[in-house]
């Protein structure tokens, strides 16, 4: 029996952070974000000892009240995220303790911007082997954490943001035609694994960390930003093709398309390639900026609480991202 979702969430900390603002820590300005990304502001946690589980909490609670699901009924949880609390255990079974959820297992996967793709393929493939019923599907972020807010790094800083949303994933109605999830691709490179990364700590070296990579910056976000653009510009296209082909349908039978807001420019790129209305794409990246695996969810639980994203609406997602992963997705709401 095919999956659906059957309600979404979402949460982002209450503090924003401006362009302004950031050009306040290093040399950069409105101007150029904008310009070059489309984002305006994004929203940091200020508080210490909040991580990506606590903000996934309040979507994961939001998700399940519009699935009219009691948190009680998570059979399993899937975490997709690229800033855990923690390098060990998984932010999921944080997430487990903080739902009251003993027992239940707990997945975390490392997927980044392609987090959410690769989680509901999972999630899919669990509920049509009739394993699970209810599937937490989490994506949270809390990269503030972890960005380099000096001039050497303000070429990632300026991009990225806090937030997570959640989807819980059960059972569709039985039939081929009904609300659920048609197909999902998903795809990795490791060709570009060093193109967008964190080389430090690593369990390569007798010393994950020592204080030369601290020196030297390894502890902190490092992007080729040409190269992902033009792998993404290259990938996601080609992949959106690709699973609309397979399922008989084409560009002009898409209702939405909720690609991953990694770059404005980006999705406007992707869009225009294929020729989709762009009236049709969801952008949300001017207020959150960059959230990774929690891009997809948070800008489809938006689209959704919006009216965006009606019933029987045929909608596609795309993501790509370090890896380099990447993938697109069809659902029918
Ligand atoms: O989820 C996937 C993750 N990432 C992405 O998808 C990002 C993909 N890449 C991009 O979005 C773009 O490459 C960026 C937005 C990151 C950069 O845009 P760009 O048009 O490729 O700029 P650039 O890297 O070529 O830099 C142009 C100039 C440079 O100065 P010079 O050498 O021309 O004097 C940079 O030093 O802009 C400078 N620059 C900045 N200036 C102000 C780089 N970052 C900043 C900044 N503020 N934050």
């Amino acid at each position: 029996m095919k999956s659906k979702i059957l309600g979404m969430g979402h949460y982002v900390p209450e503090k924003v952070f401006t362009n302004d603002d950031m050009a306040k820590m290093f040399d950069t300005s409105d101007e150029w974000i904008q310009k070059r990304t489309g984002i305006k502001e994004r929203r940091f946690v200020t508080e210490s000892g909040v991580g990506a589980s606590d903000l996934a909490v309040p979507a994961v609670k939001m998700a399940c009240e519009n699935a009219d699901t009691d948190v009680s009924d998570i059979d399993a949880i899937i975490f997709a995220t690229l800033s855990p609390d923690h390098i060990f255990p998984g932010s999921g079974c944080f997430l487990n303790q903080k739902l009251g959820l003993p027992g239940v297992p707990a997945l975390d996967i490392r997927n980044q911007c392609s987090g959410f793709l690769y989680g509901l393929q999972i999630a899919d493939a669990w509920i049509q082997a009739g394993m699970y019923k209810r599937v937490a599907l989490v994506g949270a972020e809390r990269h503030s954490a972890g960005l380099d807010f000096s001039d050497a790094g303000r070429d990632v800083a300026v991009l990225f943001g806090d937030g997570a949303a959640a989807a819980i994933v059960g059972p569709g109605d039985g039939t081929d035609t009904g609300s659920g999830v048609i197909d999902i691709e998903v795809h990795a490179d490791g060709e570009g694994a060093k193109l967008l990364w964190i080389e430090s700590p690593t369990c390569t070296e007798w010393e994950w960390l020592d204080q030369s990579m601290i020196d030297r910056r390894a502890t902190y976000p490092a992007m080729n930003g040409k190269q992902v653009f033009r792998w993404a510009t290259s990938k996601m296209p080609e992949a959106l093709r690709s699973v609309l082909a397979r399922n008989g349908y084409t560009i002009d039978d898409l209702d939405l398309l909720v690609p991953h807001q990694a770059n404005r420019r980006i999705n406007e790129f992707v869009a225009q390639k294929l020729q989709i209305d762009p009236n049709k794409v969801v952008h949300n990246i001017q207020k959150y900026g960059n959230t990774t695996a929690a891009s997809i969810p948070l800008a489809l639980s938006e689209a959704i609480q919006e009216g965006r994203a009606k019933e029987g609406d045929l909608v596609a997602f795309a993501a790509f991202g370090a890896g380099f992963t990447w993938g697109a997705g069809l659902y029918r709401i």
